[in-house]
């Protein structure tokens, strides 16, 4: 990056910062509650993020929440295909003022709402634009109790960017090994930011399966990586053919398959990270970042300056 080019980022940072600062002091936006900003993520592609990601919104809204499900992926555009609707626009639309955000955002159920994202790195290049401090201040969805972000796989800048935001970061693996080594690079590469990763073993055949491979990651990073890294053992999600039909049918599979073994897993695994955000929903202090699209746009800068 060039002097002039990094004196410019630092001048929008700063003028973001007032932004963020003005919006803090106003007495208008006495917010309710908390997001619990959740990343997805992998070392490998095809482990499971994006089915994770839809089913898991999903059984969230069941339980009552308000999810936010928000696309960093959306390369592949595999979430709209997964909730079975066509997303035409994503926030880069609304930042170039192509769009208004409320054309953007897919209504699933009543409480759960596709959000067609992006990268990070990408939205902050709009970072200038009259539309980002739209965002920052923008009360859309700021009544969401959970926004689960699906990144792209990778040890990339750009999916580092939303693991770094996260409250909660998850780690997806199957047990092939190639996918067991990037999970390791990619909590490694995560570490560097943060203490409390947390992992979910897709597509294994047995709890005694998904408990070995994690009890060796967990192993090696302790050896390798060290530090205050705690490795957390969310679950584990049975290989299920139930997943791979809905899929194929364009349904969720806990939707349509509300006693298949992948079922009762990812919904272990739901009440097992519900409790973790119902404790920050109501806590509010000073230092949260604020709810919603605006609490997403308000880390994002933060992450950035
Ligand atoms: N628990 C599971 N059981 C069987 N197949 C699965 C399971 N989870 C994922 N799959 C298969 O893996 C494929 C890739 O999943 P996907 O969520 O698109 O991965 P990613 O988003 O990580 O690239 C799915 O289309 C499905 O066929
Ligand atoms: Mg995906």
């Amino acid at each position: 990056m060039t002097t002039s080019n990094s004196e410019r980022g630092t001048n929008q940072a700063k003028k973001l910062q007032e932004l963020i600062n003005k919006r803090q002091n106003s007495s208008q936006r006495l917010q309710k509650k908390n997001t619990h900003f959740i990343a997805i993520t992998s070392g490998k592609g095809g482990v499971g993020k994006s089915t994770i990601s839809a089913n898991l919104g999903y059984i969230f809204a069941k339980y009552g929440y308000k999810v936010g499900v928000f696309d960093a992926d959306i390369g592949l555009a595999n979430l709209d295909v997964l909730f079975n609707v066509r997303v035409k626009k994503n926030i880069i639309h609304v930042l170039k003022g192509q769009a208004e955000i409320q054309d953007v955002l897919v209504q699933i159920t009543p409480n759960l709402t596709l959000i067609p994202g992006d990268s990070g790195a990408d939205i902050f290049q709009y970072s200038n634009s009259h539309m980002f401090e739209t965002l920052v201040n923008d009360s859309t969805l700021d009544d969401l109790d959970v926004m689960i972000i699906d990144t792209g796989a990778g040890i990339g800048e750009r999916t580092q960017t939303f693991l770094n935001i996260a409250d909660e970061v998850v780690v997806i693996t199957v047990p092939d090994p190639a996918a067991i080594t990037d999970a390791y690079a990619t909590i490694k590469m995560t570490a560097r930011k943060r203490n409390n990763i947390g992992m979910i073993l897709n597509q294994v055949n047995s709890e005694k399966e998904a408990l070995a491979i994690f009890g060796k990651i967990d192993k090696v990073a302790r050896v390798n990586i060290g530090g205050d890294l705690r490795l957390e053992y969310f679950g584990k999600i049975a290989q299920d053919n139930v997943v791979v039909t809905s899929i194929k049918r364009r349904h969720l599979f806990v939707k349509e398959n509300p006693y298949a073994q992948a079922t009762e897993d990812l919904e272990k695994i739901a009440r097992q990270l519900a409790k973790k955000f119902e404790h920050n929903i109501l806590i509010q202090n000073e230092s949260n970042s604020g709810s919603g699209l605006a609490g997403l746009f308000h880390r994002l800068v933060k992450h950035f300056n």
